[in-house]
């Protein structure tokens, strides 16, 4: 079947899907010309996920256009979810519930992350999610995350409120659904520009954003070896997550799961040891991206994943006549929580 016909009926699965349009889509892939000169490896492309525009962007807002009809069906006044202080996640669920109407309120994880500067827990997206109307609660990394989520909902059901649970880093089927179509439109950015491309390197987490992309170019039939950059400093726990996520959304779309789970790559070397911690790597990347090419990218989830591309190319791992793609997938608003890793 040629990619053409292949194209046709993967977006005529997405079609199938009821999807409320938030984001600006599809974003840019653009060459990254003087980053690659720097690099003097592989050609860097950049997908500007960050640049899904809606609510500061992010790659969540692509899963939250198929999460939010279902929202919308159930009758929900309520979008309840949690996240870190900094949470992107949880930023553009805020943004969304603001859009559709909902009041948002979120388990907020007050003990994962060291605070980096005096500001961390009143600027960057916290500081978004309180204009977009959001309120939260402290919580903390030892209780179970899903429990609290249901506890807290059941709370406002007594108070005659009708919540929605919006998961953990809008980890699941309806999510990942947003990764299918941003492979989709990949494959047609590629084929229309009839460029080469052998890698994607991304930030991975919660699984969906992988999960996607993974079964995507499966459908398609296309060779691109989709590499996470695990972020939490736990690549099996990563793996774990893709792997789930992967297994449901492959049965949603009539693929064998089994053979796919070999193309699961997690790349551990680059998480700085912690989650929401930078090391060298991260703030090489996020300088050089800043002066080269003026490609803002975070500490916590982006930088990392570029300073997954600069050491694999570094060590040989890609060949210079290799595409690489790599995904922004957003993040941006938590720099400001970080101005004191940057002699500014
Ligand atoms: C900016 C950013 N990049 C990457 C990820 C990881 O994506 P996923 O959770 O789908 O693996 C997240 C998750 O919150 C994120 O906020």
């Amino acid at each position: 079947m040629t990619l053409k016909k292949r194209i046709g009926e993967l977006e005529a699965i997405i079609d199938g899907v009821s999807r409320l349009r938030l984001g600006h889509l599809p974003t840019p892939l653009e060459p990254l010309s003087r980053f690659s000169e720097w690099l003097q490896g592989p050609s860097v492309y950049v997908k500007r996920d960050d640049a899904t525009g809606f609510g500061q962007g992010g790659n969540k807002i692509r899963a939250l256009e198929f999460i939010l009809p279902e929202v919308i069906s159930s009758g929900a006044d309520l979008l309840l979810t949690s996240g870190v202080i900094q949470s992107n996640s949880v930023r553009q669920v805020a943004a969304a519930a603001a859009k559709i109407g909902l009041a948002c309120h979120y388990a907020m994880i007050a003990d994962r992350v060291e605070m980096m500067d005096s500001d961390y827990g009143s600027t960057g997206n916290i500081f978004l999610n309180n204009l977009y109307g959001a309120t939260c609660e402290p919580v903390s990394i030892k209780d179970n995350n899903s429990r609290v989520l249901e506890k807290m909902a059941d709370r406002f059901r007594t108070k005659g409120k009708k919540p929605y649970i919006v998961p953990y880093g809008c980890a699941n089927l309806l999510g990942s659904i947003g990764y299918l179509n941003a492979a989709l439109e990949i494959a047609q950015q590629i084929a229309s520009r009839e460029i080469e491309i052998t890698h994607l390197v991304h930030a991975s987490g919660t699984g969906g954003t992988q999960a996607g992309l993974i079964v995507g170019f499966a459908y398609l039939g296309l060779p691109i070896k989709v590499i996470g950059i695990d972020i939490d400093a736990d690549a099996e726990g990563v793996r774990s997550r893709v792997t789930g996520i992967l297994r449901i959304l492959a049965e949603f779309i009539g693929l064998e799961s089994d053979p796919l789970l070999d193309r699961i790559i997690i790349e551990p070397g680059y998480s700085a040891g912690a989650y929401g911690r930078a090391d060298k790597a991260t703030v090489e990347a996020i300088t050089f991206s800043s002066k080269l090419e003026a490609l803002t990218v975070d500490p916590v989830y982006s930088g990392k994943a570029l300073a997954g591309v600069i050491g694999l190319s570094r060590s040989g791992y890609f060949n210079t006549h290799d595409g690489i793609i790599f995904l922004h997938t957003g993040g941006t608003p938590a720099i400001y929580a970080y101005r004191s890793l940057f002699d500014t």
